[in-house]
């Protein structure tokens, strides 16, 4: 194997070396490309370029491959908790019983919400998309915990890790109450992690909460599922804006607006809404399918095709036979389910989307399973990026901790040439 590259330009050739990864994956490295050359590369959306190298989650898209710090998501969302897997991707190694009580402990002490906040929560109409509403509000608790801004030891890194780890769901129950009118409710220290977040979500001001076991358990595989997933677009932003020591609080915050776009996380209540509309439309895949290959129409198959995945994606696999599960489990017949399942049928063996190697991606069932648990359409992306959240920490971490420089790609201008000033009655 070639350990180096060499680019013939202006009758010179330079050498760059070829970096090689733990999976065998091989890159140029091009940080001397621009002194060496005068050249820099261009590349929209970053389609050939790596922004950093990580050792937190490895994906293949041809094999449809997905690890955790080297362990396989299909074994995480089979033996695994939320938590553990937190533990995981932030710490590098699966915890045993003493630091996961004591991570979990840290974080309980934590879970206060300064009671101001709800200040910011009123002014939000109603109708407030959620994931408006919980980038807000991220953001805004950086005024209440400020210690949690500059951090640069691993002592205070944790500190404001665990503070997000407490508070961030606090924030997504509220958010969700506020929407339905119901009373902003705290957390109880008795219950699991994932427990204590449906609790928060759902408890009835007059009833008692009740554990539905297997609601749980579908809630922390969805979690776990969306823990990490690279250098996509939403932690691409967490890394860049937490390059330049904003805080973590406030990369996170970028980060929720990033995933909120509908080709991102935002696509999984983009599922639900096209599979109501088909449902309505009698269940005309067809005339959707057609939608989805015309050119002209700015419609695409929400839940299909991934950057990287040219395979199915492994999370799409395991959350179709656990939405069968839950749904089942909790008695649920949802024709959207069908609706889902056919479609799927229908374009893999559509030789548009086979041609272009287009699977299903982790959102086109995760929606079927949130609406089977009670969970608002709206809140669907929420729930995206409240799996997304210890990722997020992780990379943010991971980038700090490595002292990556701030985040500046250059650019190929192609705007006007130098030319004179023109006063306004010449013009
Ligand atoms: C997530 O990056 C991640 O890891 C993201 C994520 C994570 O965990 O963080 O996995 C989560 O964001 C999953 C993706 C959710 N988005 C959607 O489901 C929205 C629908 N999908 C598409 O918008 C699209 O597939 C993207 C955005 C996901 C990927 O787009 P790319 O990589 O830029 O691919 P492309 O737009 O260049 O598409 C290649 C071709 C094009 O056709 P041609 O120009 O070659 O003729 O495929 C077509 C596209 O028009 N195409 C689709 C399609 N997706 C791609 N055509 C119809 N329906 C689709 N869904």
């Amino acid at each position: 194997m070639s350990d180096k590259v060499t680019l013939e330009f202006n009758g010179n050739k330079y050498d760059f070396p070829v970096v090689e990864g733990t999976e065998k994956e091989q890159a140029i490295d091009i940080k001397t490309l621009r002194s060496a050359t005068g050249l820099t590369t261009i590349d929209p959306g970053f389609k050939n370029t790596g922004s950093c190298e990580s050792a937190i989650t490895f994906l293949d898209g041809e094999k449809g491959i997905l690890r955790y710090r080297g362990y396989s998501i299909e074994e995480l969302a089979e033996k695994a908790d939320f938590l553990e897997v937190a533990y995981l991707l932030i710490f590098g190694e699966l915890p045993n019983d003493e630091q996961l009580a004591k991570f979990h402990s840290d974080i309980k002490k934590e879970s206060h919400v300064d009671e101001e906040m709800k200040k910011i929560l009123d002014g939000f109409p109603k109708s407030a998309h959620p994931m408006g509403v919980l980038s807000s509000l991220t953001n805004a608790l950086i005024a209440f915990n400020p210690s949690s801004v500059n951090v640069s030891s691993e002592s205070d890194m944790y500190h404001a890790i665990v503070r997000i780890l407490a508070k961030f769901p606090v924030l997504v129950a509220w958010t969700l109450r506020k929407k339905k009118g119901l009373p902003l409710d705290y957390g109880d220290d008795s219950l699991g992690y994932v427990e204590n977040i449906h609790k928060m979500m759902f408890k009835r001001p007059s009833e008692e909460y009740k554990c539905n076991k297997i609601v749980i358990d579908a809630l922390d595989k969805l979690l776990i599922l969306h823990a990490d997933h690279e250098q996509n677009c939403s932690t691409s932003t967490v890394r860049i804006v937490g390059s330049s020591h904003a805080g973590l609080f406030a990369s996170l915050s970028a980060g929720i607006s990033a995933l909120w776009g509908p080709l991102h996380g935002g696509a999984n209540q983009a599922v639900l809404e096209m599979l109501e509309a088909i449902e309505a439309d009698g269940g005309d895949t067809k005339k959707y399918m057609a939608k989805a290959k015309d050119k002209n129409d700015p419609f695409r198959l929400m839940g299909f095709g991934h950057r990287v995945y040219k395979n199915f994606d492994p999370r799409a696999k395991i959350i179709k036979v656990a939405a069968d599960e839950v749904l089942n489990d909790l008695g649920i017949d949802d024709p959207i389910l069908a609706i889902a399942k056919g479609l799927e049928k229908e374009a893999l063996e559509d030789p548009y989307f086979v041609d272009r190697k287009l699977y299903p991606n982790v959102d086109f069932y995760s929606g079927i399973i949130y609406r089977a648990l009670g969970i608002p359409t709206e809140m669907f992306t929420v729930m995206f990026a409240l799996g997304r959240l210890p990722g997020w920490i992780a990379q943010w971490r991971e980038m700090r901790l490595n002292g990556e420089p701030i985040g500046r790609p250059r650019q190929v201008y192609v705007g006007e040439n130098l030319r004179p000033f023109v006063e306004v009655n010449k013009r």
